[in-house]
């Protein structure tokens, strides 16, 4: 760490961890209602764990993206952030509307609508917060020493998701035109804005842990956000179906999400080819190995088995299925949630000065929640074929295929709890990391002289005992 207000990130990244947590619970909350056992529906039913699942992972999501974007810009911009005392009040604002919206759900307030169920005044205030952060940010970069790829990808990335989610709030009591402007948030955040904010912390990690040339890394970064726009803008055509939005639209959307896995594709060799190229041996394996699986697990999850269901042919019969769940959970946990977990374990060691990546807690975080995922993933599209199958191509009803299904929940289960231990491996390492340090720890090379040396941190930091 080389500036003292980059700290602010960790009480970002334990208020994700917080959220994480009370994720899985409601995962589990529903894995054992898809079973049949709802002993849970009075206080907590289906459709109120769903919104907070889904919620709670959005507000991780974007709590982790704030808390790597406040250590990144920083460290590109050589500087402090600008405004350090408003990092903590946003971050703080920002949980208490999110613990506010998330009690609400389970007393009915709420607006309804997938993933964007928070209810409309609490819309505002996060909109106030996300600008707060951005007007952040986007001092600490103007009045940096200088200004990078990395930098600017990322806060453009930031800044366009902050302004995307306004359209979700256009008021409408047309069902098509509230669906249509709903995936203008959902759609273009993961398949669009958020890809550049991928793009641009994937950078920043791949130049610090690989030590490949800046130059090389960025030429790259082009290249992703080229794929991402050319496909991803036109791409929101594959939820404009058959929701009583024209036909064009089966074939705008059909051809642009097809190709919307070469920027996942791209983003896997990137990675792959800047480990391989990797002049050095970083300390910090672990973080490489979150980093480069990131790019790996993405395309799998979002690239892959996006394309599986992305055709009208295919999508007629899959929409809204378990089949949309097996590609949400890889796709989320591949590109954002590995990403967010790969920042975290390479800062964690800058900010605290301890290094417990050598542990063997911080493997089997790694391997299990992954192995875990992927099985999850599984579970999820067994379950999905079966439910198309049954209720789209036999007609079977609705509720009767559930109970045809519920024997795929234990698989579910059983994945679900693999991944739990992984994730609460990485939770623990978290918390056994201790509080970060007050001054900076960075290497003896961090001296500030605005000329940074790219391979500079863990590996030539004095060992801090733990
Ligand atoms: C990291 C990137 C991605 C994430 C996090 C993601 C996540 C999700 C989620 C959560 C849904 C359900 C949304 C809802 O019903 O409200 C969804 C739907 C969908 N995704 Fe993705 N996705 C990603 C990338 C992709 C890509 C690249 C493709 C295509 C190649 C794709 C194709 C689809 C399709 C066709 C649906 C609609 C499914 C339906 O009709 O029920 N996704 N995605
Ligand atoms: C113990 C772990 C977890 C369990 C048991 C679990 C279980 C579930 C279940 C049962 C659903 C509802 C499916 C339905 O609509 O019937 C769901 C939805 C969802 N979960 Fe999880 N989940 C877990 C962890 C995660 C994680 C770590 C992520 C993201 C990284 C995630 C992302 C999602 C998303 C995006 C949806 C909505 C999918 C859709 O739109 O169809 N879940 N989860
Ligand atoms: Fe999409």
């Amino acid at each position: 760490m080389k500036y003292k207000s980059q700290k602010v990130a960790y009480w970002f990244f334990a208020a994700c961890m917080l959220l994480f947590s009370l994720q899985i619970v409601y995962g589990f909350i529903m894995a054992f209602a898809h079973m049949g056992f709802d002993g849970l529906h009075q206080i907590i039913p289906f459709n109120v764990a769903r919104a907070t699942h889904t919620n709670l992972l959005v507000m991780w999501m974007l709590l982790g993206f704030m808390g790597a974007a406040y250590f990144i810009i920083p460290e590109e911009a050589d500087r402090e952030i600008y405004w350090p005392r408003l990092a903590y009040v946003q971050l703080i604002a920002f949980v208490l509307v999110g613990v506010t919206a998330v009690i609400g759900f389970h007393f009915g307030w709420w607006e309804g609508r997938k993933f964007l169920e928070i209810p409309r005044p609490l819309d505002y205030l996060v909109v106030i917060d996300v600008l707060l952060f951005i007007a952040n940010i986007g001092m600490t970069i103007w009045k940096g020493r200088r200004m990078t790829t990395t930098s600017m990808v990322l806060f453009f990335g930031l800044l366009m998701a902050a302004l995307l989610y306004l359209p979700g709030m256009i008021d409408t009591n047309n069902q098509t035109t509230d669906s249509y402007l709903r995936w203008w948030v959902v759609h273009l955040w993961v398949e669009g804005v958020w890809e550049l904010i991928m793009g641009g912390i994937l950078a920043f990690l791949l130049v610090k842990l690989t030590g490949v040339d800046r130059e090389i890394v960025e030429k790259w970064l082009y290249v992703i956000v080229g794929l991402t726009f050319l496909s991803g803008i036109l791409g929101t055509g594959h939820h404009y179906y058959y929701i009583g939005t024209p036909r064009y639209w089966l074939i705008i959307g059909g051809v642009f999400s097809a190709m919307e896995p070469l920027a996942f594709l791209a983003m896997a060799i990137y990675g792959i080819t800047m480990w391989r190229k990797a002049g050095r041996h970083h300390p910090n394996q672990i973080a490489l190995l979150w980093t480069v699986g990131t790019c790996v697990m993405s395309f799998v999850g979002a690239g892959f088995l996006g394309f599986a269901h992305t055709l009208p042919q295919v999508n007629l019969y899959t929409h809204g299925t378990l089949v949309t769940a097996m590609h949400g959970h890889l796709a989320f946990w591949g590109a954002y949630a590995m990403l967010i977990l790969a920042i975290i374990s390479y800062s964690l060691p800058l900010m605290t000065g301890r290094k417990r990546y050598k542990g063997p807690t911080a493997s089997l975080a790694f391997w299990a929640s992954n192995i875990g995922m992927l099985a999850m993933t599984v579970a999820f599209g067994i379950a999905g074929v079966a439910q198309v199958t049954l209720e789209r191509r036999m007609g079977l009803d609705f509720l009767d295929v559930q109970k045809e299904i519920q024997v795929h929940f234990l698989g579910l289960v059983i994945a679900a709890s693999l991944f739990t231990v992984g994730a609460g491996a990485f939770i623990y390492d978290f918390i056994r990391y201790g509080m970060p340090n007050a001054e900076p720890t960075g290497s003896p090379l961090e001296d500030g002289d605005g000329d940074q040396d790219e391979s500079s941190d863990a590996e030539l930091a004095p060992e801090v005992a733990e």
